[in-house]
């Protein structure tokens, strides 16, 4: 293949960085990361995400107010995406198969890497009060608020605990591939 076809050291380039600006992101790069979002593949093209995207300042605060201590270098971004879904809007297979959570992962990852071809950060949060922030921005009781999504330029480290700071200058960490792959047969 072509090397100017091979997107894997765009993937690799991907990384969930911290230090972050809170110079605004403006609407038509928003737009275009809804729309990669939109794009991705799903269970009968049921396209079971939801997203709710947040840059007001009132909307900001509600976020803010709802990261864990963990999350405090988060404080400054000028852009949040809620990424929610539920199983009943995607396909539910009789063997207990549920597809709702792994399509919106999809369309999650398509957005990151729109984010990344924008110059932007984007880092998916597991960290927050997921009851105060569905009360906030109105998510109905039956729906999950699966991720928050952190986007933004890059900007000072100065947020950043000694580890967070590692983190983000350091090597990449992934398990070897013995331990999740395996060829022909499971041999995991
Ligand atoms: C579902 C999910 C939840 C995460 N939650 C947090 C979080 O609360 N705080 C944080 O700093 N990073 C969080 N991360 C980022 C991961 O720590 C990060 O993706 C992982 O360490 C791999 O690093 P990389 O994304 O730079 O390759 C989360 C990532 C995912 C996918």
């Amino acid at each position: 293949m072509e090397v100017n076809k091979i997107i894997l050291s765009e993937i690799k380039e991907r990384r969930s960085y911290r230090a972050i600006s809170s110079k605004p992101v403006n609407s038509e790069i928003v737009n275009r990361l809804i729309e990669a979002a939109g794009f991705a593949p799903s269970c009968f093209n049921k396209q079971p995400w939801r997203y709710i995207s947040v840059q007001g300042e009132a909307g900001l605060k509600k976020i803010q107010r709802g990261l864990s201590s963990g999350n405090s270098w988060a404080v400054r971004a000028p852009l949040f995406i809620l990424v929610c879904t539920k199983d009943d809007l995607d396909c539910k297979m009789e063997d207990g198969r549920h597809y709702a959570e792994f399509d919106t992962g999809m369309s999650v990852f398509s957005l990151l890497l729109q984010a990344q071809k924008e110059g932007l950060i984007g880092h998916p949060i597991a960290g927050y009060d997921q009851e105060l922030l569905k009360n906030e921005f109105k998510i109905p009781e039956d729906i999950r608020l699966l991720t928050v999504l952190v986007l933004g330029y890059r900007g000072e480290a100065d947020a950043l605990n000694e580890r967070q700071m590692e983190s983000e200058n350091g090597s990449r960490v992934r398990n070897p591939l013995v331990k999740w792959y395996s060829e022909e047969i499971w041999s995991l």
